[in-house]
């Protein structure tokens, strides 16, 4: 019988602070909101520090590097100034993304095999580091061997354009993801995904038996507006476990 994985739950608590932002003070206060993640069944705290700083705060980060026991997943952009602020706060994982810094979210994956030299010297240094990188890119072969060529441990596929989707594009946007997640397995790569995930979307996403983690933010945190976020994160937790028993099922039968 094929071996069933667990499927770890990031949440990503970006947008807690965005509300917070919006008025200048320390309500709703992302630290909180972690600390109930954690209770509601996260795996992991994720957080993106980006350039201009329009949510998380560098002081989030050190508040949640102190406070919070869960695994902290620090999304930056690949720059001097955000390594020397991770090699500074040493969370456990660090995703490398790709920043514009008009963008409304992230848009599009890392071209990693367009800046292996580049991108190649941040891995090694959070490696020595003891810090486990990821590299967020779209659901490309290329981009799954480049990543793998310079050394990075984990790989994480952007679901935007799948969740976007409809139809026959859809099914060929999931299709991508599952053969870049095949792919990242046979190279000896973890792999993890995210971006954009909701109720709807997530169950395709979560039956890829190869995936390990799942990043999720916007959604959650909009979705506690109106049950709570305790309940948010429980549901998509179940609807995660759901699907990977479900595909776990017909795979064993
Ligand atoms: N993974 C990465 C690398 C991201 O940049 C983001 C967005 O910050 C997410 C996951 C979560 O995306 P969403 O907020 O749309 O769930």
């Amino acid at each position: 019988m094929m071996q069933k994985r667990p499927l770890r739950l990031g949440v990503n608590i970006d947008h807690v602070a965005t509300i917070r932002n919006a008025r200048g003070g320390a309500h709703p206060d992302p630290l909180r909101a972690a600390k109930l993640a954690a209770a509601a069944g996260a795996d992991g705290i994720t957080a993106h520090l980006r350039e201009d700083r329009r949510h998380i705060s560098d002081a989030d980060i050190a508040a949640l590097v102190r406070e919070i026991a869960l695994p902290l997943n620090l999304e930056m952009a690949a720059t001097d100034t955000m390594l020397a602020i991770a090699l500074h706060h040493r969370p456990h994982a660090a995703c490398l993304v790709p920043e514009r810094r008009r963008e409304l979210t992230t848009e599009g994956g890392l071209d990693v095999a367009g800046a292996r030299d580049r991108l190649a010297p941040f891995v090694a240094q959070l490696a020595q580091a003891q810090i486990r990188t990821s590299l967020f890119i779209d659901p490309n072969e290329n981009q799954v061997r480049a990543a793998r060529a310079i050394g990075a441990p984990v790989i994480e596929l952007h679901t935007g354009a799948f969740c976007d989707a409809t139809g026959a594009t859809r099914a060929r946007e999931l299709d991508r993801l599952r053969r870049a997640a095949a792919l990242a397995e046979e190279l000896g790569l973890e792999c993890h995904a995210g971006h954009g995930l909701s109720f709807e979307t997530v169950g395709a996403v979560a039956a890829i038996p190869t995936l390990v983690e799942l990043n999720i933010g916007h959604f959650l945190i909009g979705e506690a507006i109106f049950g709570g976020l305790d309940s948010a994160i429980k549901r998509m937790r179940a609807a995660m476990d759901q699907a990977r028993s479900n595909a776990h099922g017909e795979k064993s039968a």
